[in-house]
Parts: structure tokens; C-alpha cells; sequence
């Protein structure tokens, strides 16, 4: 097992990464100090598949446990679903002392930590991430909320689990395009942060796509490390927690010009990543080899590295500059200056972002 630790003063916490662990549940949050009643929230089809071992877990270090499955699906990260669990919460009678056990993905995750911060002015709340995507950014951070018509996540609150745990074992069951979806977000950490973990994805992209536990354990370890170190450094994203958008500019402006339809999130990272080598290349900021390796690394995983033909350029230009980070309609644009490190700058070039975006 490995484990990495989260550190935020009071509000720290640790991450235990391995196979197995999902027995271990209850156990662990016992040792965290939390005392009151659970609260397990998934959906219908991570709770059918992973539910009962949950609850043997928990029931078996002395936890009184209540389960609600939710529908599955991002069009269910509403107010909607929120009111339905806070009315849960109520009839259940929970109170100032239960917690909530998140069980799923991201979408899991980000409504069970709102509805944590949320309840009766907070209440605390527990990870079990089962998505890659979940394992190596969504569960470890704080940000939690949920969707509105006219944006996502636009409603939310910073509220940080009290303990993740990610099983590895739980993305055997995973369908295979979620997989390589998230692995986007983790060649993400390797350009940001960590010019050694990259090339090691260079070097492990077999094991890595064969679903390895070893290699798994090593890439969520990693990934969740570097993570938790930026949020260590900036919690409320003040400066260095922008790093971890890289890629996400372009990639939000493709989800939101395909209706979040055309493209899996990691997918339009991907795309929006690779844009932004091109970019930082065609501004001078680094080197030919990091748009190169870059794309060689997401085409070996199989994710997209090309903006899509039916797309305008001009529409993403439009489109981010509704971004939310935009600060007085001039989006920041994170550009890698080499593999290992970037650069946040408002400075970027209209004409050359088309270049790079044809
Ligand atoms: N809070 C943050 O910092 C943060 C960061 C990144 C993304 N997010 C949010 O995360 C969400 C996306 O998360 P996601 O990619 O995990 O999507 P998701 O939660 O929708 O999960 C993807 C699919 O996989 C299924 N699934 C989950 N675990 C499974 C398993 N072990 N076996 C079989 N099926 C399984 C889910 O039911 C779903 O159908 C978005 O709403 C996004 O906004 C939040
Ligand atoms: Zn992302």
C-alpha cells in the first residue's frame, strides 16, 4: 500500500492507494477519529458492483450505515440531486457528528463532498474514488459542487475530506474509455510538475494501459503527490493551483462547443494540452520536443491530440473568454516552458492559438 498525505494544518488527511483496501473502510476511518453515522451516496451502477463490501466494511468496524444510489451520470450533478440527498439525510437522522462516504467517480464525489460541506453547516465526508479519473484529481483537493445549465460547477464550496481511499482493484470494472480518459489528467501531472514521472509514462505505457496494480499503484501515487503537494501550497487557487488547468482552457472550450457530448472529459484535455505545446512552441516558450513527446505519449494511450475539423477556431476564442478564470475577459493560458514545468501567462497570441488549434 502507499500512502500520501495531504498537507493542510488542521484540515490534513491522508490517501491510501493499493489493491484490496476496500475491506480495510471502515477500519481506516475508525483510526481517522470519526465517530457518528455513515452516510454511504453512489450510484446505480458503482453501488450494485461495489456497495455491499462497502457496507460489510463499515458495519464491520461498528458503523450504523445508510446507503442512497443516485441515478447515474454528470446530468444528475444538479440542485436537484442535492435537494434529494439532503432530504436523505434529514429522514435518515443524521446529524452534526455523521459523515458521508462518497462511492464512485467524480460526479459522486463532487455532489457527497457538497452535500458534506453543506449539511448543517458541514459535516465531514470520506473518498472512495473508483475511476481513474477520481483517484488522481477529483477525490483529493477540496473542490467540491455541482452543475447549472449555463455552466459546470459553477455552485460549489472548498470543504476537504477527512480521508481518501482509492482501491485500485476497483478499476478492473471501469469501462475502458473512462480509463484512458483519466490518464490524461495524469500526463497532465507529468508536464506540469515532473519530468521524471513523464518519461517514466514513457517508458510504462504498456503496463500502464495492460492495468498493471503495480504500475497502477505507482501512476495514482504519483499523480495524487503531486496533487497534494500543489493544494498544499495553494488551497483556494491563488497562484500555483492555476498550473493544474493546464490543458483545461481549450479542453472546456471543446466540451462546451460539443454540448458535452462529443468528447469525455480527459479527452478534450488531451486535445486542449496539446494545443497548448503547439502554442507555447509557436510563442517561443519551449522547444519542438514537448509538443512532440506530448502528443506521442496521448496517442500511445490512445486519447485525441487533434482539434476537432467541425469545430471553428474562432468559437473557441469566443468560447474562452466566458471561461470562469477569465479575469477581465483575458483567460490566463498555462504553457509548458519543458517537460516538468509551465508557465501562467496572460500573454498569449489570438493569431498563433488558431495556428495551433488547425
Ligand atoms: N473536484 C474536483 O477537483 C474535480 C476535478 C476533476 C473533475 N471533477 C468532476 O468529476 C466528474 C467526472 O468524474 P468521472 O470521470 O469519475 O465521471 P463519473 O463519476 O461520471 O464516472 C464515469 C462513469 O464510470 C462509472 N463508474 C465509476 N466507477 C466505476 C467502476 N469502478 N466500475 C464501473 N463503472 C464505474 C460511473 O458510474 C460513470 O458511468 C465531473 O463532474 C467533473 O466536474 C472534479
Ligand atoms: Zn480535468
Amino acid at each position: 500500500m502507499e500512502t500520501v498525505k495531504v498537507d493542510l494544518g488542521p484540515r490534513s488527511y491522508d490517501i491510501f492507494i493499493g489493491q484490496g483496501l476496500l475491506s480495510s473502510l471502515g477500519g481506516r476511518i475508525r483510526s481517522t477519529g470519526l465517530h457518528g453515522r455513515a452516510g454511504i451516496l453512489t450510484n446505480d451502477t458503482v453501488g450494485p458492483i461495489y456497495g455491499k463490501q462497502t457496507i460489510d466494511s463499515m458495519r464491520g468496524a461498528g458503523y450504523e450505515v445508510s446507503t442512497l444510489s443516485l441515478p447515474d451520470g454528470e446530468k444528475f450533478k444538479t440542485i436537484e440531486s442535492m435537494a434529494r440527498i439532503y432530504d436523505w439525510l434529514l429522514a435518515e437522522g443524521f446529524d452534526r457528528k455523521s459523515f458521508v462516504v462518497a462511492l464512485g467517480g467524480g460526479v459522486i464525489g463532487d455532489m457527497a463532498g457538497f452535500a458534506a460541506a453543506t449539511f448543517m453547516r458541514g459535516i465531514d465526508f470520506v473518498q472512495v474514488p473508483t475511476t481513474l479519473l477520481a483517484q488522481v484529481d477529483s477525490s483529493v483537493g477540496g473542490k467540491t459542487g455541482v452543475n447549472r445549465p449555463l455552466g459546470k460547477n459553477m455552485v460549489g464550496a472548498f470543504h476537504q475530506p477527512r480521508l481518501v481511499l482509492a482501491d485500485v482493484d476497483t478499476l478492473n470494472t471501469l469501462p475502458t474509455e473512462e480509463f484512458v480518459s483519466g490518464l490524461a489528467e495524469v500526463v497532465k501531472y507529468g508536464v506540469i510538475r515532473d519530468a521524471e514521472f513523464f518519461r517514466w509514462l514513457e517508458d510504462n505505457a504498456e503496463a500502464v494501459l495492460e492495468m498493471q496494480p503495480k504500475a497502477l499503484a505507482h501512476l495514482i501515487k504519483t499523480s495524487c503527490g503531486i496533487k497534494a503537494e500543489v493544494v498544499g501550497a495553494d488551497e483556494r487557487e491563488g497562484g500555483l493551483r492555476a498550473t493544474l488547468n493546464f490543458g483545461h482552457t481549450v479542453g472546456h472550450a471543446v466540451e462546451s462547443l460539443t454540448d458535452y457530448t462529443g468528447y469525455r472529459h480527459g479527452e478534450a484535455v488531451s486535445i486542449g494540452m496539446a494545443v497548448a505545446a503547439r502554442l507555447a512552441l509557436a510563442q517561443g516558450l519551449c522547444g519542438p520536443e514537448v509538443p512532440e513527446r506530448l502528443a506521442k505519449l496521448l496517442s500511445r494511450f490512445g486519447l485525441p491530440t487533434e482539434f476537432p475539423k467541425n469545430l471553428a477556431p474562432d468559437s473557441v476564442i469566443k468560447s474562452i473568454a466566458h471561461d470562469k478564470k477569465a479575469e477581465g475577459g483575458r483567460v490566463k493560458f498555462v504553457l509548458p516552458t519543458r517537460i516538468g514545468d509551465v508557465a501562467i501567462t496572460k500573454e498569449w497570441n489570438e493569431e498563433k492559438l488558431t495556428g495551433a488549434l488547425r
